[in-house]
């Protein structure tokens, strides 16, 4: 209430200032050292006045009399100048002394005009400079940053990737913003931090990107648990760690010398069944971690029948693994008996296109429907069966789901094979 009456009372004034013939200056001027600044009335009653003086507190900064000027005092020689005709005053290569309230008197024959101006002077913003964590920064720990520049600091703002950053459990600011302190840094609290400091003449600002090392956590192997002999196997290790971390891997406790994120061995033999474990280290958190991996090598075509694809109690992988071993069965008994001694020309493209997967041993099923299926005539693995064998639809039925579920290159690899 108090504030819009007194706003109500301004407005007023000002326009009754303004109406009546008064004199009326801006209420507040901002100036920067070094620059300049002109007091302009936004009203004036008279077109001419026989005697202009503006002051500073006592002093007489410039005055007119019937258009002639002096400027007593030295030290606004050579910076000030009066406009008689709109009474403006221009103060140059302004100083923080300069800061203050400023009357400009103006009188007519018949009446005297009075109006005030307050200047206030600030040193510009510069040489905005961010202090952070001089060593790595690395996550728990605590990190503080600080801002400073030369000149008049008003306002400290600052920015996280180009947002604002504000207070929260673990960041803390000063009583005046300069600084951020955050208790624990966590792997999100890295990024481009900007302080700016201003004044309302001027602003500065300065960047500081914080890392924050961590890790290595969730540290995986991916790659088959089992592997036909002579096939070839990657295992690939990876884990959550800045920086990227180094990896070993050893082999039933023994070094292998591998050091890069993936292990290969082509052509397998038993010898490489056993645990593969992956340890990986970052070198400025200086924590390992490890992760380990059983690889079974098996004999060639022991993987046949859908026991690799078998899911750990899926009642309906058994069954399906029990039909599709009859139905192998009697596809290869009637291969063997109508067509014994045919090259079997596409098992080695299924070698080379199975070599790099433990789902080999479906192509090699496949293969086998597909010699099968050939010589019975009508098959169409990729849509719907036209197949009228008993058996035969569920057989195919069941890969296709095995392989849509968990491996679908299986099912690529497939049709490279039919071409
Ligand atoms: C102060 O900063 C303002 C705004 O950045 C600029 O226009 C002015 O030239 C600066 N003055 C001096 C004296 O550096
Ligand atoms: C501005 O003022 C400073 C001292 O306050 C003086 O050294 C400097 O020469 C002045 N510059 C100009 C352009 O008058
Ligand atoms: C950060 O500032 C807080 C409080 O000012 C202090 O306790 C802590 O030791 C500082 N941390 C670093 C890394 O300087
Ligand atoms: C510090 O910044 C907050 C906003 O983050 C603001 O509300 C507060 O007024 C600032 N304090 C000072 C002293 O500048
Ligand atoms: C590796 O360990 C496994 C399991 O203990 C064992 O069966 C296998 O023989 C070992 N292989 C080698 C080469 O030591
Ligand atoms: C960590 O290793 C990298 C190279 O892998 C090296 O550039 C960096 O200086 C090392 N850091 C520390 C803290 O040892």
């Amino acid at each position: 209430m108090a504030a819009r009456a007194l706003t109500c009372t301004l407005t007023l004034l000002v326009w009754a200032g303004v109406s009546l013939g008064q004199l009326v200056l801006p209420s507040r001027q901002n100036g920067a050292v070094g620059g300049n600044v002109e007091f302009k009335p936004i009203s004036s009653p008279a077109d001419t006045y026989q005697v202009i003086t503006w002051r500073f507190g006592e002093n007489i900064v410039i005055r007119s009399i019937s258009g002639a000027v002096s400027i007593p005092r030295p030290e606004y020689r050579g910076r000030v100048s009066l406009d008689i005709n709109t009474l403006a005053l221009e103060l140059r290569n302004l100083t923080m002394g300069d800061t203050g309230v400023y009357t400009l008197i103006a009188d007519t024959a018949a009446s005297s005009y009075t109006a005030e101006t307050t200047l206030k002077v600030f040193v510009n913003v510069s040489g905005a400079t961010i202090t952070g964590p001089t060593g790595l920064v690395i996550e728990g720990n605590s990190a503080n940053l600080s801002c400073d520049a030369s000149g008049t600091i008003v306002t400290t703002e600052w920015m996280k990737n180009n947002q604002k950053l504000s207070p929260s459990n673990n960041i803390i600011f000063s009583a005046d913003n300069r600084s951020v302190s955050i208790s624990a840094v966590g792997r999100m609290d890295s990024g481009e931090y900007r302080c700016t400091l201003s004044n309302p003449v001027s602003s500065d600002s300065d960047v500081f990107t914080m890392t924050v090392n961590y890790g290595p956590d969730n540290v995986r192997i991916e790659g088959p648990s089992e592997v036909e002999e002579r096939g070839s196997v990657m295992l690939l290790c990876s884990a959550e760690s800045v920086p990227d971390p180094r990896y070993a891997w050893t082999f039933n406790g023994t070094n292998t010398g591998v050091t890069t994120d993936s292990l290969t061995m082509d052509q397998v033999t038993f010898s490489n069944s056993g645990t593969y474990t992956c340890t990986a280290w970052n070198n400025v958190t200086r924590r390992e971690t490890s992760a380990s991996h059983s690889l079974v090598v098996r004999e060639i075509g022991s993987l046949s029948g859908g026991v690799g694809s078998l899911s750990a109690g899926a009642i309906a992988g058994i069954v399906i693994g029990v039909l599709l071993g009859v139905a192998l069965v009697a596809g290869l008994i009637v291969y063997f008996t109508k067509f014994a001694g045919r090259p079997k020309s596409s098992s080695r493209g299924v070698k080379q296109n199975g070599a790099t997967q433990n789902g080999g041993e479906h192509e090699l099923n496949y293969a086998d429907i597909r010699h099968f299926q050939n010589n019975q005539s009508v098959l169409n693995m990729g849509g719907t069966s036209t197949q009228t064998r008993q058996g035969t639809p569920a057989m195919v039925r069941a890969h296709r789901g095995a392989n849509q579920g968990a491996k679908p290159e299986a099912e690529v690899t497939y049709s490279e094979v039919r071409k």
